[in-house]
């Protein structure tokens, strides 16, 4: 589906993107990573909207420097904290949406209906999007791509800053869409419970990539134990002592005032001492 060759990009001496190489094929892939890793950058890449230094991205073999327009026709990109307009209301953002893809105006308003019953918003279809929470908000946006039916659809950070239930709305309307999705996020839980692959980035590379079980799989079988200034630990952040142990031993770590956590995604980051940003 895409095929990415040693893609780099630089912002004057900021080297954005230093060399990504990456086939991806499943329905749902998560770019994982800490602020400032190139995530953004490589998915303004691959949906046309920023040119690469050097290296090569072909989308359904179509090339992202010449098949442009061709490109866009089959995909869909929803910005890092894109807001709707406060004074349209979802219906309307479909319309105007899918008129611009092209649709007569019956067509328009025919398969933006029909998106907003599938997400369970056609209550709110003609409410200003001003006062629609702020979970409904991105539900606009992921009502459009089912509205459009792309292929594609890049969505760069959809849940950042929702509150636990709005998440979880957003994340069962994703599920929903039939296009291969490419998300970015800085949620774990949500890589977790969207993604059939999930590529970690760091510094402008990709340091791993698997399934969710692939990728803990060095942390089997163990929980992490942590304390304030604890004597025993793998790493350090801050104050915190950190330390991966196996699971029978949990309780002996517990006794001697250590917390005991169960392993997530988190502890990519955490075993190597760093932490994500939300
Ligand atoms: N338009 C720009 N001009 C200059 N530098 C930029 C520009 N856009 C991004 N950068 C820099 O490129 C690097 C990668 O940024 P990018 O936004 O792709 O990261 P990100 O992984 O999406 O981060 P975040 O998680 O904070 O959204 C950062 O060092 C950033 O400061
Ligand atoms: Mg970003």
């Amino acid at each position: 589906m895409i095929s990415v060759n040693d893609l780099k990009k630089r912002y004057g001496n900021i080297h954005a993107l230093k060399g990504v190489t990456l086939d991806i094929d499943d329905k749902v892939t998560s770019i994982i990573g800490r602020n400032g890793a190139g995530k953004t950058t490589f998915i303004r890449i691959l949906s046309t909207q920023l040119k690469p230094t050097s290296g090569s991205v072909k989308i359904n073999d179509l090339d992202i420097n010449k098949d442009v327009q061709k490109i866009r026709k089959i995909i869909l990109s929803i910005p890092q904290e894109a807001q709707p307009v406060g004074i349209m209301t979802p219906l309307e953002h479909l319309e105007l949406y899918l008129l611009a893809r092209g649709y007569s105006l019956s067509d328009a308003r025919k398969e933006g209906r029909y998106a907003l019953e599938e997400l369970e918003m056609r209550d709110f279809e003609n409410v200003p999007c001003d006062e629609l929470s702020g979970g409904m908000k991105r539900k606009v946006f992921v009502a459009m791509a089912l509205a459009s039916r792309v292929e594609i659809v890049f969505l760069d950070e959809p849940t950042t800053g929702l509150d636990p239930l709005s998440r979880m709305e957003v994340w069962n309307s994703i599920r929903k869409l039939d296009s291969n999705i490419i998300l970015t996020t800085h949620y774990m839980e949500e890589a977790s419970e969207l993604s059939d692959k999930v590529v970690v980035f760091s510094e402008g590379k990709v340091v791993s990539r698997g399934t969710v079980d692939e990728l803990l799989e060095p942390f089997k079988d163990k929980v992490r134990v942590e304390k304030t200034d604890g004597e025993e630990y793998d790493v350090k952040i801050g104050k915190l002592s950190i330390k991966y142990v196996p699971k029978h031993m949990a309780q002996e770590y517990l006794s001697r005032g250590y917390d005991v956590k169960n392993i997530t995604l988190d502890d990519l980051f955490i075993s190597r001492g760093i932490t994500l940003e939300s």
